[in-house]
């Protein structure tokens, strides 16, 4: 019996059955590739689902956490460490917003700010404005899995085997402004978003209908909150998705590295709360939910905590994963090798009818395919070949590889799927075999 083959089965008696896992069992990593126990080596083009921004064994990572394990690892929220306010200035610097507070994950740092958009209607109400607890969410959304973050979470195998639900949850068709326009009142406290949704296959948000979300948000003193959880720090090229799209008429250009000069001078569609989580602390969990000053002026201390959220070694990976962000120029070369990226899936879904469309921003990137079995089954094939990709929404094959990624790598990537898709279309493989970059080799 193989060492996989006793975890698989301690594993089965032992665990909750809440994945279906790939047989194999990794046991290092290193830049963007994993290696199994017998030593061969895997192309990641998943990163852990978008976590691993900078790839495995990275030294800033490595050195940050043995210095700080050694000084320290945890002590409550009920005293200072050195972290917490440098990494919320790093953070409130590059998402134009004020405050921050630390959770441990996304789906955490999401119910805190359903709960800050809740408390705040309840001041505004106090204040004389008339504001409900309404949340309008959109259909394929994903927000996580506990209790206020599934209720705003669109699909219902998410939910119904756990109702009932949060109440006071409406769903909006994806980029339907009609449909946002019908559903928006003076009921709802807040219109809930991700710039680029993830688990609902890549799919941007648009320009008209992200502005009049912010429009009509502000209209009521309703509040517009963007999830960038997965399409968040650095991913798209940017540091939030949000800031690839502008308010019509507003000046742009502005530096995301010259913060608080918000509003009218922000150039970019500014939410009043924004959550952060996977990459953000390169592996280690962390989350952030990050707003507005006008909103931070309802938290008061005792309303909302966590024990772990914000700890010493988390928060100084994530100020290493931010400086290592910016000292290797990361956000440019996400916007090169996701164009690239781009581009040659597009010219594979020239020569392939089965790529019904390809989408995506930087490195968050998608195909999607004209039926489920073959996006499974391409999955699966991808995997034989060593290179690590998943399927969302399930047509859709996703790429959220670390942002170190080169352009060979994604070569090998489309080689393979060319392969694959050639082989499937019922063709000879005539296009070439994947090249030795991809991981077929031992490390
Ligand atoms: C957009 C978005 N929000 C929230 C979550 C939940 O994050 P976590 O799994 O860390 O709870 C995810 C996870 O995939 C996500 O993609």
């Amino acid at each position: 019996m193989t060492k996989l083959d006793q975890i698989r089965a301690a594993e089965s008696r032992l665990l909750l059955t809440t994945y279906e896992r790939n047989p194999i069992l990794f046991v290092k990593g290193k830049g963007v590739h994993l290696f199994d126990e017998q030593g061969e080596r895997y192309l990641d083009l998943l990163s852990g689902i978008g976590v691993n921004a900078l790839g495995y064994g990275h030294p800033a990572i490595e050195e940050t956490i043995a210095i700080q394990s050694r000084a320290l690892i945890h002590i409550s929220n009920l005293y200072y460490h050195e972290g917490q306010a440098e990494l919320a200035l790093r953070l409130t610097e590059r998402t134009g917003l004020d405050r921050a507070f630390f959770a441990n994950t996304g789906t955490e740092a999401w119910e805190g700010a359903l709960k800050l958009a809740r408390a705040y209607a309840g001041l505004k109400r106090s204040e004389g404005v008339q504001i409900g607890t309404k949340f309008l969410a959109l259909e394929q959304s994903f927000h996580g899995r506990t209790f206020g973050s599934m209720s705003t979470t669109y699909k219902a195998k998410y939910r119904d085997p756990f109702g009932p639900v949060v109440p006071g949850v409406e769903f909006v068709r994806f980029n339907d402004v009609n449909d946002l326009r019908a559903k928006f009142s003076h009921e709802v406290c807040a219109i809930l978003v991700e710039a680029i949704q993830g688990e609902g296959g890549i799919r941007p948000l648009t320009q008209e209908f992200f502005a009049e979300a912010r429009a009509l948000a502000s209209s009521t003193g309703a509040l517009l909150i963007v999830d960038e959880i997965q399409a968040g720090m650095g991913r798209t090229g940017k540091w939030c998705a949000y800031q690839h799209y502008s308010i019509p008429g507003a000046p742009t250009g502005r530096s995301e590295r010259s913060p608080r000069a918000l509003d009218a001078s922000v150039g970019w569609i500014q939410p009043d709360i924004t959550t952060l989580a996977k990459p953000l602390a390169g592996g280690i969990p962390l989350g952030a939910v990050l707003c507005t000053e006008e909103v931070a002026r309802v938290m008061h201390a005792g309303m909302h905590g966590t024990t772990f959220g914000g700890g010493p070694l988390a928060c100084a990976v994530a100020i290493a994963v931010i400086d290592a962000i910016e000292k290797d120029g990361l956000l440019a070369h996400a916007t090169e090798v996701g164009d690239y990226f781009q581009q040659q899936l597009r010219t594979l879904a020239g020569r392939h009818e089965a790529i019904v469309d390809v989408r995506g921003k930087g490195l968050m990137l998608a195909a999607e395919l004209d039926s489920a079995e073959l996006a499974k089954l391409v999955v699966a094939e991808m995997l034989k070949r060593r290179i690590l990709i998943n399927c969302t929404s399930d047509t859709v094959l996703r790429f959220l590889p670390p942002f170190i990624l080169e352009r060979e790598h994604v070569d090998t990537a489309i080689a393979a799927l060319d392969v694959i898709l050639t082989e499937q279309a019922g063709h000879p493989a005539q296009a070439a075999a994947a090249p030795s970059t991809g991981g077929h080799e031992r490390g």
